[in-house]
């Protein structure tokens, strides 16, 4: 009797050094409360999320019937606003989502589901429309198209330069899924080819500025660069399981991640999503960055800052700023205090639908906390910089910068604290959902009414992963760390690729785990000793030019535009100087090919002066490390 009363007093005293005041009392006994109804949503959300979220999915899907095998319908809404349109952005999350699943628990429905997305997807590269076409690999820019997989030729904001990373992330982890059952000739016929536009693509068109995730800014986004980052470096490393290699992905890979620095605002600490030529009205305050920590998220880079881990110091310090930067516009937030959850939307100066909070969004805030939460844990610590101290000190006032240790009562209230702040995220979707569970795509400023899309397929998706998280199931590594190289500057350095229509995509049955491999599936020798079918080929051409004028490198060869200028590949001009007038462009050509190519001078207006004749002529030899031609203007 008396050992069972002292162990309650020293139980009280432990909690009264972190929970010392009446009001912490209190504050412990509501984190539990709310812990409790936040456990009794995800239990009774989850089974619902998933069956809407199938439900999106053609042919069979319960809401996308007319919908192409395969395809994922962004909403089942045809007015205000139609949304019966598939994404390739939306559709590549939602199946990114569903691989990560697959991969942590075997489906074989799943899995059909994963394979008629993968043909899907093969066969939309192909398809031409308003962003370009296949040959020169522009038109794998298009943000959308019909849902029986023809072209959609309305207006729209396009170029969107993230769905080909975003779609190569979902396809490489079912790949390396495939590679690590043995199934390594499934992965390198039925999805390498299609995982190989998407990288080319990336690492072509990077430097170029297109529409952000929300279709509606033209310049360089923080999601789109951070995404591309990880799809180059995640590529690479699956070309080489795949006895392949990824040149262009290991070239430009250090230059995106040089870029994705340049978003980084160090007097405010806060990644400005959106850059744009000549500025802009927005802040650039933004759950695009939020977004982008989240799917960027590796467990294996720790707290990593350069690749913008959620428990980084500055991916914490933008969840601040980002989260604070909606708390006074929206009624629904009113009187919620600082370091408390509140409803999130995409961007505080957003109008659309009067500008509102999106489910997906107040998700990604919860999702970030439960990524970083899961690393602190494991790491058994918690680091807090002067970057990221405003951030902890809404949640623990008292705290000072310095890493915390899981002995010390600071890493305990810190964990509590970021765990609850967490929690309350999910509980205002909790808060606003339809009464029967359903996610539209917002809920009103003012009176928390779900509003627009209805059972939006990404608001479910993204339901689902920041609940998995919460549940300590987290998605397998991108190698995050092993891919960082830092370059000393940063280049604009693109890698103009070539690109084929994705045409073998059946799928053997029973591909189940752990399967032994198949007779074909022998990996072939590893590309740095033995021959290459494509290398990379650098051209330098010195040629004089004037303001508004571009270098041109036009030959018989699709990835040089067969020979017409408007489809040829721009050199760059990043070391142009008058003295040394340098062009320059690295193409990935296959090896063997006899090459013819001039260059061209293309004037603003866009016509051409070509070189005097004859061609030039080049034969792309086998040796891996490719080659160079050094030319000057004729
Ligand atoms: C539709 C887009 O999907 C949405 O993101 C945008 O805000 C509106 N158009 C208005 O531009
Ligand atoms: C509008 C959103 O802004 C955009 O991100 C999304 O792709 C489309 N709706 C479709 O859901």
């Amino acid at each position: 009797m008396y050992a069972f009363s002292s162990l309650l007093l020293f139980g009280a005293l432990a909690v009264q050094s972190v929970f010392g005041r009446p009001d912490d009392v209190r504050a412990k006994r509501d984190a539990e409360i709310l812990k409790r109804s936040v456990d009794s949503f995800v239990e009774t959300e989850t089974p619902y999320a998933w069956q809407r979220l199938l439900c999106n999915i053609g042919s069979g899907g319960c809401a996308a019937s007319g919908a192409d095998s395969g395809v994922v319908v962004a909403s089942p809404s045809r007015s205000n606003p139609d949304y019966w349109y598939t994404w390739t952005r939306d559709s590549a999350l939602v199946f990114k989502g569903i691989v990560e699943a697959f991969t942590q628990s075997y489906d074989p429905a799943l899995q059909t589901q994963i394979q008629n997305y993968i043909a899907a997807q093969a066969k939309l590269q192909g398809v031409s429309n308003p962003s370009g076409g296949l040959s020169n690999g522009a038109g794998l820019g298009e943000p959308k198209f019909r849902v029986d997989l023809t072209q959609f030729t309305g207006e729209w904001g396009r170029p969107q330069r993230d769905g080909p990373p975003l779609r190569a992330i979902a396809l490489i982890n079912y790949a390396k899924w495939l590679v690590n059952n043995g199934y390594t000739s499934t992965a390198q016929s039925a999805v390498w080819p299609v995982i190989k536009n998407d990288l080319a693509y990336t690492a072509q068109y990077w430097n170029q500025t297109g529409f952000d995730l929300w279709e509606e800014v033209q310049g360089s986004s923080f999601f789109t660069a951070t995404s591309s980052h990880r799809a180059l470096v995640e590529g690479a490393a699956l070309a080489a399981s795949l006895g392949t290699s990824c040149a262009a992905c290991t070239t430009v890979a250090p230059q995106l991640l040089c870029f994705v620095q340049s978003f980084w605002n160090p007097s405010q600490g806060y990644a400005v999503s959106n850059t744009v030529n000549g500025g802009s009205y927005r802040t650039g305050k933004d759950a695009n960055s939020i977004i982008a920590s989240i799917h960027n998220f590796d467990a294996t880079a720790g707290c990593d800052a350069a690749t913008f881990q959620p428990c980084s110091d500055r991916a914490l310090s933008n969840h601040k700023i980002v989260v604070d930067s909606f708390r006074s516009i929206y009624k629904v937030n009113n009187g919620i205090s600082q370091g408390v959850a509140v409803a999130v939307g995409r961007y505080s100066e957003d109008v659309y639908y009067n500008g509102n909070p999106w489910y997906l969004a107040t998700l990604a805030a919860a999702e970030q906390l439960f990524d970083a939460l899961y690393v602190w844990k494991q790491q058994g610590s918690v680091t807090v910089t002067s970057t990221s101290l405003a951030f902890f000190r809404d949640l623990v006032p008292s705290v000072t910068t310095g890493t915390h240790s899981s002995t010390s009562a600071t890493y305990t209230g810190i964990i509590n604290a970021v765990q609850t702040y967490a929690d309350g995220f999910v509980n205002v979707v909790s808060t606003y959902k339809s009464a029967s569970g359903a996610l539209p795509e917002q809920f009103d400023r003012n009176t928390g009414t779900p509003i627009g899309a209805s059972d939006l397929t990404w608001s479910y998706s993204a339901f689902l992963t920041a609940t998995a998280r919460r549940a300590g199931r987290i998605p397998t590594s991108w190698n995050a760390n092993g891919g960082k190289t830092l370059p000393g500057s940063c280049s604009g350095l693109v890698v103009a690729g070539s690109y084929a229509s994705a045409t073998q995509t059946t799928f053997p049955a029973s591909q189940t785990p752990g399967g032994s491999p198949t007779a074909t599936g022998t990996v072939p020798p590893p590309t740095a000793t033995g021959d290459c079918t494509e290398v990379l080929v650098t051209f330098t051409e010195r040629a004089s030019t004037s303001w508004g004028q571009t270098i041109k490198l036009v030959g018989n060869h699709p990835t040089l535009g067969n020979w017409n200028p408007s489809n040829g590949v721009a050199l760059s001009a990043a070391g142009y100087s008058t003295s040394n007038p340098v062009w320059t462009i690295s193409v990935v050509l296959p090896v063997g090919t006899a090459l013819q190519y001039k260059y061209v001078n293309m004037a603003a207006d866009g016509t051409a002066k070509w070189e005097s004749d004859p061609n030039r002529s080049l034969t792309v030899p086998s040796k891996c490390d490719g080659t160079s031609s050094s030319d000057t203007w004729r």
